[in-house]
């Protein structure tokens, strides 16, 4: 069951429609925080896409070593087959491209990369010639990624290549989406909503422990969201980004934690700064907040 988000979905589908007139290339930036629903979303949205040929990879967090391996999906879907044979072939990212072009022929295409916070360098170079230097009829490019998580190249690639380009930001599901998802598991406990934040990912995770534990449903549940946040905020953060963020949290100020970690405040400010952005958080008084919640 896929609930609310119908907002989301119009927008999509306004700023891609090849028919709406504007620039005839469009790059999209999807960006929500890990669970919130961007993977559901492009599903529920491309299952209804009857426009320009899609072609779909997904970036692995794992695969972000493996060249190519963030465009795996479009290069099978091309050339019905993965990079090694094709590397054996194609020497050259240029190459490559030109190969991508000719495939493609001159037609209209969207390209998606979901978790495009796991590209790899060789899968953003040539995702950042296309995206500089689209097919003359038009190929949209839609990214769905992780807060501060984007490959800065292809952003810029996307500002020099004169796109129109679109930010969305996946917000938390409405209360009434989120009871409604809940209660499409078999669960009615209101509080859980309201644990959740909106957050679909914790909702299941929420009404499955719901299932499990029947004594003091809401303490018990606290503790497997807990574990997510934990979860989500190791996927974020670096190992540096997170002793800072703990610094942070205790309320030392960054001329402290520079003193402390050797490092310059300027550093650490940039640090801290960055640390807000991914967390997706406002203040250093929000982050506390967001540990301590985290355990
Ligand atoms: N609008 C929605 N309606 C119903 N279920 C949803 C919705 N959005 C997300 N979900 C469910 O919540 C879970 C997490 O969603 P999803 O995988 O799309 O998150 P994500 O933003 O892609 O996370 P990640 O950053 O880890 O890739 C999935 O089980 C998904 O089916
Ligand atoms: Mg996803």
């Amino acid at each position: 069951m896929f609930v609310g988000r119908a907002r989301e979905l119009e927008r999509l589908r306004a700023v891609l429609d090849p028919m709406s007139g504007g620039a005839v290339h469009r790059v999209v930036f999807l960006e929500g925080a890990v669970g919130i629903g961007k993977t559901a979303l492009l599903t529920e949205f491309l299952a209804e896409w009857d426009g320009a040929r899609v072609l779909f990879a997904r970036a692995d967090e794992h695969g972000t070593t493996t060249p190519l391996g963030g465009i795996l999906g479009i290069l099978e879907q091309l050339f019905g087959t993965g990079p090694t044979a094709l590397l054996e072939r194609v020497r050259a990212p240029r190459e490559l491209l030109r190969a991508i072009r000719e495939r493609l022929g001159a037609q209209p295409a969207l390209v998606v990369i979901d978790d495009a916070q796991w590209l790899d360098p060789a899968a953003t170079t040539v995702l950042e010639e296309l995206v500089m230097a689209p097919s003359p009829t038009g190929w949209g490019f839609l990214f769905a990624h992780q807060p501060g998580g984007m490959p800065g190249r292809l952003v810029r690639a996307a500002r020099r290549g004169g796109c129109a380009m679109h930010r969305i930001v996946l917000d938390p599901l409405e209360p009434g989406a989120a009871g409604a998802l809940l209660s499409s598991q078999g669960v009615l406990d209101l509080r859980l909503v309201e644990l959740a934040g909106g957050n679909p990912l914790f909702l299941r995770l929420l009404a499955e422990h719901h299932h499990r534990t029947t004594a003091r449903p809401v303490e018990a549940v606290r503790t497997s969201l807990d574990g997510a946040l934990r979860r989500e905020l190791e996927q974020l953060l670096t190992p540096r980004e997170r002793t800072i963020a703990e610094l942070v949290a205790e309320g030392h100020s960054n001329r402290d934690i520079a003193a402390a970690l050797h490092l310059s405040p300027r550093t650490v400010e940039t640090h801290v700064s960055r640390i807000l952005r991914k967390t997706g958080v406002r203040s250093r008084a929000g982050l506390a907040r967001r540990l301590d919640a985290a355990g």
